[in-house]
């Protein structure tokens, strides 16, 4: 079985061999994009070279650029559970930053290219050097002042792949990232059914206005989701069975209890430690709180599956293990584990208090109002997050409706004014 190690090195080296330079994954933490709190995309590093404020000849020696990014994404973060989604999550992407020089897929210099070379190369690459069937393609359709991607259609038309599938913008245009930036049509491509490649043509700027205006030279963004293709490339059931979460799946392997609960954990424990690497802590502000966030949900389920903080430890190191010779920021293994326990051994009182109380007082039959009380109650009288109660509710499929956020917003808004009323005296 191919391993995900390889993989990231045939990646690496195949747009290398074709004029890319290799560039280091960037922190998790925007150095220097405000518009977003953590990254979520390869490009993000890049966006300046799209918009021509940085010369990639001179940082990198060629228009082109190849990564494998860590993303963390928080659009999905309640989904964690089922079978494909994930907070964390590799990247593997290929960039050209205009003007396109050559877009020949046989030009292996280090000029731009574009929706010729990049499809014509993500084809050759999934097909020839792994192996792999193209399922179906996707394109843009055109939609409002943007028009149908005729080009990429011929494109793979002349490839020899016959089904294609047209989009409007909620599906096949990405970005940008933030509330501006770099964004455009897209030809996205499926692997056994699953989404597995965004071949992103970055044609436009969108303003902070939602206003789109053309680039003065298009560019190429790409993204491959790692979990995805391993899962492809391995054969397994789901994303949580291939080599990347092997080593947890090992000690979770020793627990029964609901699957789901051991996938939030793989997810959760994964994306913490890659994001305390770089330098996150948890916080009430802000990324600090997404941090914060992802770690008592890890306790909660950590507590139902009855795992102690020993095999915690474990967890962590595994994670290390498996990921430092590729990433070695995470080779901190004495910090992760201190960032970490500190912050649970704080939150497991609280928690403990608030789970009595809540199987106390949650009966399952209260009107959407009581609901609302009865988890601000939770909150501020024990400290239990809402977001705790929230999973809670939803395991025991009692149904937080509109109108019990609501109820459960206002009380907490009258709080908040009334304890900043304190503290000001
Ligand atoms: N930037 C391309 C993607 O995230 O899919």
């Amino acid at each position: 079985m191919i391993k995900s190690e390889e993989i990231r090195e045939l990646f690496l080296n195949f747009f290398k061999k074709r004029g890319h330079t290799i560039v280091n994954s960037s922190s998790l933490i925007p150095v220097d994009d405000p518009s977003v709190l953590l990254t979520t995309a390869g490009m993000q590093q890049f966006k300046k070279y799209y918009t021509r404020e940085k010369d990639p000849l001179k940082d990198f020696g060629s228009q082109r650029t190849a990564s494998i990014q860590k993303c963390f994404r928080t659009t999905d973060i309640d989904e964690v559970g089922d079978e494909r989604h994930l907070t964390f999550f590799e990247m593997l992407g290929n960039f050209s930053f205009g003007p396109v020089i050559n877009d020949d897929p046989l030009d292996f210099g280090n000029g731009g290219y574009f929706k010729k070379a990049a499809i014509y190369w993500a084809h050759e690459f999934l097909t020839k050097e792994l192996g792999l069937k193209i399922d179906y393609t996707t394109i843009f359709g055109g939609e409002k002042n943007v028009p149908l991607d005729e080009d990429s259609l011929k494109i793979w038309q002349e490839i020899g792949i016959n089904k294609i599938e047209k989009r409007g913008r909620e599906d096949n245009f990405w970005g940008p990232t933030g509330d501006e930036g770099p964004c455009g049509p897209t030809t996205e491509i499926y692997l056994e059914g699953i989404e597995v490649w965004n071949l992103v043509f970055n044609e436009y700027y969108q303003d902070k206005n939602g206003n789109l205006k053309k680039l003065e030279f298009p560019g190429v963004d790409t993204g491959m989701g790692f979990e995805r293709l391993m899962k492809v490339l391995q054969k397994t059931e789901t994303i949580f069975e291939t080599d990347l979460f092997e080593p947890l799946r090992e000690i979770l392997d020793n627990f029964s209890g609901e699957i789901r609960r051991k996938r939030i954990i793989m997810d959760h424990l994964r994306g913490s430690v890659f994001l305390i690497a770089d330098g996150l802590f948890p916080s009430n502000l802000e990324r600090g709180y997404i941090l914060r966030r992802i770690l008592r949900r890890l306790l909660l389920h950590l507590r139902f599956l009855e795992i102690n903080f020993d095999v915690l430890e474990k967890m962590i190191k595994a994670i290390i293990e498996k990921y430092k010779a590729f990433y070695p920021e995470l080779d901190n293994f004495d910090k992760i584990k201190k960032v970490i326990f500190d912050e649970l051994q704080v939150f497991n009182e609280t928690l403990n208090k608030g789970l009595r109380e809540f199987n106390k007082i949650i009966k399952g039959n209260e009107s959407e109002e009581a609901l609302g009380e009865k988890v601000f109650y939770l909150y501020t009288s024990y400290g239990l997050p809402v977001e705790i109660s929230k999973e809670l509710l939803r395991e025991q499929e009692i149904n937080f409706s509109q109108k019990a956020e609501e109820v459960f917003k206002q009380l907490f808004e009258k709080h908040r004014l009334i304890s900043k009323k304190e503290e000001n005296g």
